[in-house]
């Protein structure tokens, strides 16, 4: 049998939602857990004009600069990247982390949530800022939260990670 694969969730969120699917999800993998953290003093998103600007900043593109994480990225088989949904675009902190730390992931699952629209546009944005194609991808929608059915998708989400992983275990072993 093959030993567990360690698995970290990093999640960047603005109002609550991403953080509480990315605390299920790291429960429900056995995973550690992490929140995706801006750098200075200039980085108050709340309220309407840190919505405004969270809007700006994903329309425009902005670089915004963010922390180095806490765990050492080269010590997990996969990391697990949530963010909230911008203007169908990924959260300018989730892009600048994925571009920051690509070189120390090994494997990448990408995780959204959103009121209903744009989770293909982000989700491909996070995996082209990450540098590689996603062991699975998920969105969590509001209708999703509103209906009960995200337990749902995480655990699919979440079994497809590890059924993956465990196959590219097995390779491991081949090569
Ligand atoms: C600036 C901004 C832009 C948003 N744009 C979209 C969007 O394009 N499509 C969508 O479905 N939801 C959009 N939303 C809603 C969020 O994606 C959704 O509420 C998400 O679950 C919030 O996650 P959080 O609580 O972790 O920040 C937007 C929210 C904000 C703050």
């Amino acid at each position: 049998m093959s030993a567990p694969r360690r698995i970290l969730v990093v999640y960047y969120s603005r109002s609550g939602t991403t953080q509480r699917i990315a605390e299920l999800l790291a429960s429900e993998l056995g995973a550690d857990i992490e929140a995706i953290r801006e750098q200075g003093a200039h980085t108050a998103r709340s309220g309407a004009r840190g919505y405004v600007r969270s809007l700006l900043d994903a329309l425009r593109r902005r670089e915004v600069r963010v922390l180095a994480p806490i765990h050492d990225l080269s010590a997990y088989d996969a990391i697990v990247v949530g963010t909230p949904v911008w203007a169908s675009r990924a959260s300018a902190p989730a892009v600048a982390w994925l571009k920051a730390q690509r070189a120390r992931i090994r494997h990448v699952a990408l995780f959204c949530t959103l009121g209903g629209r744009g989770s293909k546009p982000a989700l491909d944005q996070m995996a082209k800022a990450a540098g590689k194609a996603p062991l699975a991808v998920c969105a969590i929608t509001a209708y999703d939260l509103r209906r009960r059915i995200d337990g749902t998708k995480r655990q699919g989400f979440g079994q497809k990670i590890r059924h993956r992983l465990a196959k590219l275990g097995q390779t491991d072993w081949v090569v």
